[in-house]
């Protein structure tokens, strides 16, 4: 019983849950969705990735308030449901079924889907010693097309990112923008330490702004870091003091290679391990109980 579907309010096993093919989120990725995880069995950052789902929405001009169910007491009762281990949380939120054709006048309600899983472990030596990361020759989409400040299940660019980099032997694919500006992962923002500056791609070069990212960069100022957001080229990553990737499953990990260059000598530096401990103590504050991925805290 660890794993949980909720379909607009009906919940069950994986196997009986149910989305019609007509549905615009299978036609065409016509979708929004959040990955929330929780910490001591409380969903973590809730508010932040709840206003993010109806940003996200929008933006899409899918209609949020008429979805079938309110959604945040959904998430609580999938949650009990799946069980008491710590859960990973996919909330979608499509545009509906209705005829074929792009027209969404005839499409709706909107559908809610509430996937509740155990959450995936990240192996203790990727957070110990981080990870290879390559940069990529998929492009982030730009503004002007499919935004990616919209966290749209329309993810096969993400997913072509994801596989080149496989190919590569790589864990996570960095993508650049048309400018060659560095942007982030397919799934993960990305930090690097320059200087002893803390510093990340803003909005404008094409990113999602992670609801991790908005955490680190609060608890890095809070600690007296120099942090901002910077437009970047791919050298600055690739010769940076120290790097590192950050997401909802991920929370803080140290990239140590990129394209095969290792990132201070491949090993966590001084400000990544201070940042994680950091995020260690918040997520601690939140839930009382809980533990960051990959921690001996458990
Ligand atoms: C493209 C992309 N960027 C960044 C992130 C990290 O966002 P968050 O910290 O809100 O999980 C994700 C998460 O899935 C993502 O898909």
């Amino acid at each position: 019983m660890s794993e949980r579907i909720n379909v607009n309010g009906v919940l069950g096993p994986p196997e009986t849950a149910c989305v019609s093919p007509l549905d615009r989120g299978f036609l065409f990725g016509d979708s929004v969705y959040e990955t929330i995880r929780t910490y001591g069995g409380r969903p973590f950052l809730l508010r932040e990735h709840l206003q993010r789902l109806r940003r996200s929405a929008e933006l899409l001009e899918i209609p949020y308030d008429r979805a079938p169910v309110d959604i945040e007491p959904e998430i609580h009762r999938t949650i009990a449901d799946a069980g008491p281990s710590e859960k990973a949380i996919r909330v979608v939120l499509t545009r509906g079924q209705g005829p074929l054709g792009y027209d969404p006048e005839p499409c709706g309600p909107p559908t809610v889907v509430i996937h509740a899983r155990p959450c995936p472990e990240i192996p203790a030596s990727f957070v110990r010693e981080g990870v290879d990361v390559a940069v990529v020759d998929v492009t982030r989409n730009p503004r002007t097309s499919l935004d990616p400040a919209i966290k749209s299940s329309n993810l096969l660019n993400n997913f072509l990112a994801w596989r080149a980099a496989q190919r590569l032997g790589a864990y996570e694919p960095i993508l650049l923008n048309a400018s060659e500006r560095l942007t982030e992962g397919a799934s993960s923002n990305l930090f690097v330490v320059r200087a002893a500056r803390l510093l990340t791609p803003p909005p404008a070069d094409g990113i999602l702004e992670g609801i991790t990212r908005g955490l680190v960069l609060e608890l890095a100022r809070a600690d007296g870091l120099d942090a901002s957001e910077e437009s970047l080229e791919a050298d600055s990553l690739r010769s940076a003091d120290e790097a590192f990737l950050t997401a909802t499953l991920k929370g803080i990990l140290p990239i140590r290679r990129c394209d095969g260059w290792p990132i201070r000598h491949g090993r966590p530096g001084p400000i990544t391990r201070r940042l994680m401990a950091l995020f260690e103590a918040r997520v601690q504050v939140e839930t009382n109980t809980g533990s960051a991925p990959g921690s001996t805290l458990k």
